[in-house]
């Protein structure tokens, strides 16, 4: 059945144009899925990773970190839609100051870096087919970003989502555009080989990548990392950030005992009953950024002795064809994860970095806080922390979990909420302009649905 399934989502991928590399990427992960590859690490097959260099410590040359940062691309992970906070678009389209959005502070700080260093650091966002078209029109009011003749994005690939019954791809007439998702965003490093990217920035003299989430504002460029990762040699290192005990999701790196190599463990590769030592802060005491840099050179020539296979782990992700409808069809999305590539670089290392370079946008909750006064944004489009601790904000997700929910209850502007250690919000309000909450702030559930009124205090 599944033999069918197989040659049935290739006919379908070279129908549609797919790249012939990500055809065979494809195939060697729809194998391992067939083989019942559950991904699980457990913690008797690996050894804490303790201690790792922190950016703040180590000797960076002032020369060395320009000419490292002059041969650096900066690639944004674009493709993803954001559906957790129910977007549709790109997330990095979102205003978040003043009418600017991710992408526009994005912008900003490699202008900056680029004005600092007298340097060229192409930008180039790797969207998916979701999130091309509206990328690339918000760029057009950036013209003086493109650089080198090179690409201002490439395009991730795409796969059919199997069936979860017989691992067929799906049809759904309703919307054929469904049949489709994007392969995670492992597929960053296929996508950068298969588009010409990776030959075109070889070509012109670069070698370094960094990347990051396009909502991780928090990742700017770095002359100072880059010329550390530069004269380290290591083919490939991510961010890595200190743990606090709030800090109970994001993958941690670990050393395999049966190779020594270094591998990222996410939760789902976590046995259920072994969690306790995944949140452990002491004994895996950093969390992955998903900032990471790697050797362009050291990629191309990878890819080319393992014929574009890097073999990551695979991450099975079921969901349903149209993920509005519950009750659509049961599918497979067959993804991979971007920083998983650790483990196929020998050599690889990670780097401490300050919790400043990660600063996602995953929740409303997230977004009120970069909206909010707690941060400032200086004129390199960075986010500054205004006084030592953030505060804590716990919207009621019955009413604020979507961005359309959060702008029409915020309509207005988001309250100050500086002088705030925590902003609880229980029931459905809506807030007037100028509110300004202090303290352990809560409102609500009495008297909701209300308003919360301009100027009030709370
Ligand atoms: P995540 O999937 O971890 O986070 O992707 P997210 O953006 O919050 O996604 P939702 O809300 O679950 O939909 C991390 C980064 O990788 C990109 C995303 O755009 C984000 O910047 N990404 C993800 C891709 O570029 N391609 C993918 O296939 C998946």
């Amino acid at each position: 059945m599944s033999d069918n399934g197989l040659s049935a989502a290739r006919d379908k991928m070279e129908r549609a144009g797919v790249a012939p590399e990500a055809i065979e990427v494809f195939t060697h992960y729809y194998r391992s899925l067939e083989d019942g590859a559950t991904g699980l690490i457990p913690e008797e097959t690996i050894e804490p990773l303790t201690d790792i260099p922190s950016i703040e410590d180590v000797e960076v040359d002032e020369d060395q970190a320009r000419e490292a940062l002059a041969r650096t691309v900066l690639i944004k992970l674009n493709g993803g839609l954001g559906t957790s906070m129910g977007m549709d678009r790109a997330k990095s389209l979102l205003p978040v100051r003043d009418g600017r959005s991710f992408l526009d502070l994005l912008v900003e700080q490699v202008r900056a870096a680029r004005s600092t260093y007298g340097v060229s650091l192409p930008l180039v966002f790797m969207n998916s087919f979701r999130t091309r078209h509206d990328t690339l029109e918000a760029l057009a009011a950036h013209p003086d970003i493109a650089v080198d003749g090179l690409p201002l994005d490439f395009l991730q690939n795409r796969e059919p989502k199997l069936r979860a019954d017989d691992l067929t791809p799906v049809t759904w007439e309703a919307d054929p555009e469904l049949e489709w998702c994007p392969p995670g965003h492992g597929d960053i490093y296929t996508a950068l080989v298969a588009s010409g990217v990776l030959d075109a920035l070889i070509e012109r003299g670069y070698r370094y990548a960094m990347t990051s989430n396009s909502d991780n504002l928090g990742a700017a460029p770095s002359a100072r990392i880059a010329g550390w990762f530069a004269a380290s040699g290591a083919p490939y290192a991510p961010e890595m950030c200190r743990r606090t005990p709030a800090d109970v999701k994001g993958g941690h790196l670990a050393v395999r005992k049966a190779d020594g190599r270094i591998i990222l463990r996410d939760t789902a590769q976590t046995p259920e009953d072994q969690m306790h030592y995944f949140t452990d802060q002491f004994r895996h005491p950093y969390f992955h950024t998903n900032n990471l840099w790697f050797d362009l050179v050291v990629l191309r020539r990878t890819l080319a002795e393992r014929r574009g296979i890097l073999g990551l782990p695979l991450i099975r992700n079921l969901k349903t064809v149209d993920p509005a409808d519950r009750g659509s069809t049961p599918v497979i999305q067959m993804e991979t994860a971007m920083g998983a590539a650790v483990e196929a670089f020998e050599g690889a290392t990670a780097i401490e970095v300050p919790r400043s370079r990660f600063l996602p946008v995953k929740t409303t909750n997230d977004l009120l806080l970069v909206r909010s006064d707690v941060y400032e944004v200086g004129e390199d489009g960075l986010l500054t922390m205004v006084g030592d601790e953030a505060c804590t904000v716990d919207l009621d997700r019955r009413y604020y979990a979507t961005v359309k929910d959060f702008e029409e209850r915020f309509a207005q502007g988001v309250p100050s909420i500086r002088d705030a250690s925590t902003l609880t919000v229980r029931g459905d309000w809506s807030f007037g302009a100028d509110v300004v909450a202090t303290g352990d702030a809560v409102v609500g559930p009495d008297g909701a649905p209300g308003r919360v009124p301009d100027g009030a205090r709370i």
